[in-house]
């Protein structure tokens, strides 16, 4: 094979690097009980849902294995198009309204396994297509994606977030708090490439959506969760910031946020 120097960059290496010193921690699984009623609420019947389903390509694909499931938004749905569907998460929570949704719904083919991204996967049943929404998260690029590719027959979706940031740049620069970046989709594409793939990259976009607090302590509550402990100074310009934002009828506030999801895909070699 004829090499470049771009071969000399380890992008296993340098998203781990990224995410070692990044702001944004990883979160854990108590971390994602905790927010799985605001799923249920918020999440299970979002316009993100149809815009992520419309560039799923199913043909040829009779069964799907959902990794990062959540409370079932996609699984569900796309299992009245599949004949099986295995949903995967490590929060039991999430899991637990997945169930209620599917008893709900009247699906009957959805199966649910309670692992992380870092467990053994031997009761991982394989299967045509592999779906991480939003979950995609790694200790080491390459392992990740081979032990995806170990268990996809034929196409692979991650969608992620295409920013560096889980917060904007305007709620950023009110904090005294050095935010330091993710790891992006583009350590992924390019570790993919390395591997022998040959990744499709295509956006899901022009998402606007409505953050609603009653108080500065829920708006404050919000960011937290993404950026960790902040001082009392950055909690008072968030406080005095909450009190910016418009106000509805009912006395809550709202925050408006544009998200850009990247969808990465590829087809599994034989
Ligand atoms: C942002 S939610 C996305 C849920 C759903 N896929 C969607 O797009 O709406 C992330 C999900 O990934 C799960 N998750 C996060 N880290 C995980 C890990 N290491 N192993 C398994 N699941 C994980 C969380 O429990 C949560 O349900």
């Amino acid at each position: 094979m004829i090499k470049t120097n771009i071969d000399e960059i380890d992008f296993s290496d340098l998203y781990n690097q990224q995410k070692k010193i990044s702001t944004f921690e990883s979160k854990t699984k108590e971390d994602w009980d905790n927010k799985a009623p605001y799923f249920q609420e918020k999440i299970y019947n979002s316009a993100y849902n149809d815009s992520f389903i419309k560039k799923i390509n199913l043909s040829d694909c009779k069964t799907m294995i959902d990794f990062g499931c959540g409370v079932g938004n996609l699984s569900i749905r796309l299992a009245k198009k599949l004949k099986s569907v295995t949903s995967i998460d490590y929060s039991k929570e999430m899991l637990n309204y997945l169930e209620k949704n599917a008893k709900e719904e009247k699906t009957t083919n959805v199966k649910t396994l309670n692992l992380s991204w870092e467990d053994d996967w031997s009761e991982v049943p394989k299967s045509d297509l592999f779906i991480a929404s939003r979950s995609f998260t790694s200790q080491d690029l390459k392992t990740t994606i081979e032990k995806i590719s170990s268990v996809a027959n034929k196409r692979v979706y991650l969608s992620t977030n295409a920013s560096s940031s889980y917060v904007s740049d305007e709620i950023a620069n009110l904090l005294e708090k050095d935010i330091i970046g993710k790891p992006n989709f583009v350590y992924i594409i390019n570790a993919l490439f390395q591997m022998g793939y040959f990744p499709k990259i295509d956006y899901i976009d022009g998402f606007s959506k409505r953050n609603r607090y009653n108080t500065p302590k829920e708006f404050i509550d919000s960011i937290v969760w993404s950026v960790g402990q902040i001082s009392d100074v950055d909690k008072k310009n968030l406080t005095d910031y909450f009190y910016t934002l418009k106000e509805e009828i009912n006395g809550q506030r709202y925050y408006e946020e544009k998200t850009k999801w990247a969808l990465i895909s590829w087809e599994v070699f034989e």
